[in-house]
């Protein structure tokens, strides 16, 4: 029977290889592991490509989320952390790291509801939270699936009422808002490397993308234990450098990023073809502005049949995954702990209970794609 996994990293590995194993080679001979070399080039490569002053290796997208909370806190409020009672807008339906960043940078995440057609954090709601007075200090958007939310509504919202934006480009690089990338609109862009993201290492790694020179100023403090000297700090920082090797090999495979990214495309609009209009599913919206770069492409199973679905696909040797299976609003940490939420967060809840995303792999082929197309044409319309 056929196999198709959600994605193929040996495959790429195996396209890519001359490319990764020379990087890796290079870092062999240097031997400079700690903020080595390859850790500035792939910081000015990244920069030059997204269009921003400053980019700053971490060791993860978790990582870059609340260092640059943190330096934002440091620059805006001249304390090491937010308080409690500083607010940050944030959706629900998101990796749980979005909301413990906040948690970590010592303020509160207020959760709002999503746009049920695109998944996304919906600005509308954005919008009615700041007219309620609330102690907003600073939304944060996530660009989910490798999808755009809606950032000039964000923007313009945020302008308004003076708040800052940090966006989570964790599922999205390269995909772009107009004439612009991703993680270069708000004050500052998280980025993951986790292996399984359009521009993956061979590890954890990320990064985080400004125009402010005091903002990267300390974050690059803040990654190494909060001062210029780590042996005589300023801050209460972190040891939350990217690593030269995973730099090298993130570097080798940026080179393939904008190829990969059409690859991801070309798959979803297979899917977008094959699956419009089978009985008991329905896709995922598209914002028009977005560069969607398909990090997931994820259906909307109907009729409370998403397991089902998803079990019948399995036997059909298709593997897939739900991103996510709860809403944070939902979890312990912020159920019991610190966090607000704006409204019923149904459409949040709703996409929980039915989202299944299908295998994006870049290198996969037509067939592949085919294949899974049929096994749901199959299972829902037989
Ligand atoms: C939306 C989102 N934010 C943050 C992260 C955290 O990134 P990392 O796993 O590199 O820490 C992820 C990755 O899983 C993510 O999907």
């Amino acid at each position: 029977m056929k196999q198709i996994p959600m994605l193929d990293l040996r495959l790429e590995y195996e396209y890519m290889q001359k490319d990764i194993d020379a990087a890796i080679q290079t870092c062999l001979d240097h031997q400079r592991w700690i903020l080595g070399p390859e850790v500035k080039v792939l910081e000015e490569k990244v920069a030059s490509y997204l269009g921003v002053k400053h980019c700053i290796g971490a060791c993860s997208g978790t990582e870059s989320l609340v260092l640059a909370l943190r330096a934002l806190a440091i620059k805006t409020k001249g304390q090491e952390f937010f308080d409690k009672e500083d607010e940050i807008i944030t959706t629900s339906f998101t990796f749980t790291a979005t909301g413990d960043a906040i948690l970590r940078a010592g303020a509160t995440p207020v959760f709002v509801d999503i746009d049920p057609s695109t998944c996304n954090i919906d600005a509308g709601l954005v919008e009615e939270y700041l007219g309620t007075g609330a102690k907003v200090v600073g939304i944060m958007p996530v660009h989910l699936y490798g999808q755009s939310c809606d950032m000039d509504r964000i923007m313009a919202l945020a302008k308004k009422h003076n708040l800052f934006v940090v966006e989570d480009v964790a599922q999205a690089f390269g995909g772009g808002w107009n004439s612009k990338k991703l993680g270069a609109i708000g004050d500052a862009g998280s980025f993951s490397f986790f292996p399984s993201k359009n521009l993956g290492g061979f590890g954890d790694g990320g990064m985080v993308a400004v125009n402010d020179e005091a903002l990267a100023e300390l974050i690059r403090m803040l990654i190494k234990h909060g001062g210029r000297d780590k042996y005589n700090v300023d801050h209460v920082g972190y040891n939350a450098r990217l690593d030269t090797l995973q730099a090298a090999i993130v570097g080798a495979k940026f080179t393939y990023i904008d190829e990969f990214n059409g690859k991801r495309k070309a798959i979803a609009a297979q899917y977008n073809e094959g699956l419009r209009g089978v009985k008991g599913i329905s896709l995922t919206g598209t914002i028009s502005g977005a560069d969607h770069v398909i990090h997931q492409y994820t259906v909307r199973v109907l009729d409370g049949k998403r397991d089902e679905l998803q079990k019948a696909l399995k036997d059909k040797g298709v593997s897939t995954m739900v991103y996510y299976p709860y809403p944070l609003h939902k979890m312990k940490v912020f159920r019991s702990g610190r966090s607000r939420m704006h409204g019923s967060l149904r459409h949040a809840e709703e996409a929980a209970g039915n989202v299944l995303s299908l295998p994006v792999e870049p290198l996969q082929k037509r067939e592949d794609t085919e294949y899974v197309i049929e096994c749901i044409k199959g299972y829902c319309d037989p």
